[in-house]
């Protein structure tokens, strides 16, 4: 391994050079005037796979956002890894909270990364995370040490959903057959405890829609005899959590599985501490279901939350009206065995079952995807966990985190395998917000744990 980390210390610099050239494309994926940044977001990717020694560089066409391939096969007798990640980023708004362009990348310290930490739009969410492995596989390849297979797929429509990559899955499995998929879209719990993470929340999203009266109407005129389409959205929505913060929707619960005394024990283990959770994002108290404390609750419970509520007046002063119509967006975070699809009709119905009859309810489902585990006697679990231990020199723990990245679900329907999400970020690297950024220690620490990842992945399959 020497020879490795040789090589990458002495390209340091030109590795985060490169990633300042990704970070510089605007590649948002959900606002279609930047489709032609999400091109030529995927054609430098493709041109920085070649440079780094990786074969059969494609940027292989799909419905929407093109997916970028290559690899590298060294022999057909050794294990496989598929590598992903996705180079489409949030859009960057509210712009005025940025302190620097979102898509100018800059250095700056701060507390928690005082060596460092890029500051843009995508830097660890997923840019500077999957660049890690593009730069950790050019390290082994160009040192001639690569163990083992790899194959790299980075999409570009993540953020909205992975909508067309199920198909690019399910047309490509010989393709992209592999042994086990390593992914860093994900976060650690600090710098100083590592985690793998084990488990991701799934998700439902649906936009629902109140309609009362035909035309907007004056509230002086109308008001007091006409159903207000805001204020009976506001008694659905507050009704759908209950005194003890549990979702009220029948049957929501039917297939969450309770975690046993260990796996709860396990997962505490992790220094979660109440009053710094409070104090980083500014909050005078938590809430939320009862008998879980809140770590437990943002990651192995169920949630219903309100994205965004919408009708009526909202401009200067004042305007007496009843809005004829009002509408919320609604995720649902859901845990592994709940199905999102399922959800969605169990909320459909529920809601539209507590509409007053004097208003018309339309629920629109959006993407959504399922929850997802990796169990601790997982090779690749082991491998990752092995792997952190010997870069960070401390104990690695499991983490199970309340984010979604739904195509694991479908990568293990699809292509039969498990994956290992071994990101390398800090929930405080702000991201989907203003001032998104991945610290330097982390960049270049994943790329100095990924080798070790795939030496120890390869011993452990040779065994
Ligand atoms: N990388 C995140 C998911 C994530 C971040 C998981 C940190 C765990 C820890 C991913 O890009 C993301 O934002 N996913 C979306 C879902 C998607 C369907 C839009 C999410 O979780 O909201
Ligand atoms: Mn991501
Ligand atoms: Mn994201």
């Amino acid at each position: 391994m020497d020879k490795v980390l040789k090589f990458q210390e002495e390209n340091k610099q030109r590795f985060l050079d490169e990633l300042f050239e990704l970070l510089k494309i605007p590649s948002i994926s959900a606002d279609s005037a930047y489709f032609k940044d999400l091109l030529h977001c995927a054609d430098t990717i493709a041109e920085n796979f070649k440079q780094s020694g990786l074969d059969k560089v494609q940027v292989c066409k799909t419905n929407g956002n093109p997916v970028v391939y290559g690899e590298k096969i060294v022999s057909s007798s050794l294990p496989t890894v598929l590598i992903y990640g996705h180079y489409d980023v949030q859009p960057a708004d509210p712009l005025d909270l940025w302190y620097s362009d979102p898509f100018k990348p800059v250095i700056k310290k701060t507390n928690i990364h005082p060596e460092g930490a890029i500051f843009a739009r995508g830097s660890a969410d997923d840019k500077g995370q999957w660049f890690m492995h593009v730069k950790a596989l050019e390290s082994l390849i160009k040192t001639d040490s690569l163990p083992c297979n790899v194959k790299v797929i980075i999409e570009g429509e993540e953020e909205v959903g992975s909508v067309n990559l199920e198909e690019f899955l399910k047309a490509n499995i010989k393709k992209l057959s592999c042994d086990i998929i390593l992914i860093s879209d994900t976060h650690i719990f600090s710098n100083k405890v590592p985690t793998v993470t084990t488990g991701l929340r799934g998700l439902s999203y649906v936009e629902v829609m109140v309609e009362g009266p035909n035309r907007d109407l004056h509230s002086g005129l109308y008001g007091g005899a006409v159903p207000n389409p805001i204020n009976i959205l506001s008694k659905m929505i507050a009704s759908l959590i209950d005194e003890n913060g549990k979702i009220t929707i029948k049957g929501f619960y039917d297939n969450v599985v309770e975690l046993s005394k260990k796996d709860r024990e396990e997962i505490n283990k992790l220094p979660f501490d109440e009053e710094s959770f409070k104090k980083s994002i500014g909050l005078r108290g938590t809430e939320g279901e009862a008998g879980y404390n809140s770590f437990e609750r943002t990651s192995i419970r169920p949630t219903l939350d309100v994205n965004g509520i919408w009708g009526g007046y909202i401009g200067e002063g004042s305007k007496t009206v009843i809005p004829s119509k009002a509408y919320a967006k609604i995720s649902m975070r859901l845990v592994p065995n709940q199905n999102s699809n399922e959800i969605t009709r169990l909320f459909t119905e529920y809601f539209i079952s507590i509409a007053p009859e004097s208003v018309k309810v339309t629920v629109t489902p959006h993407h959504g995807g399922n929850g997802y585990v990796l169990p601790t006697s997982d090779p690749g679990y082991i491998a990752a966990k092995k792997a952190m231990e010997k870069t960070f020199e401390t104990e690695t723990l499991p983490y199970r985190t309340g984010g979604s990245i739904p195509i694991v679900t479908l990568f293990e329907e699809i292509l039969g395998a498990k994956s290992v999400l071994m990101g390398f970020g800090l929930d405080s690297d702000a991201i989907h917000s203003p001032n998104e950024h991945y610290g330097l220690f982390n960049f270049y620490k994943g790329i100095e744990t990924i080798p070790y990842f795939l030496q120890y992945y390869v011993e452990s399959k040779k065994s």
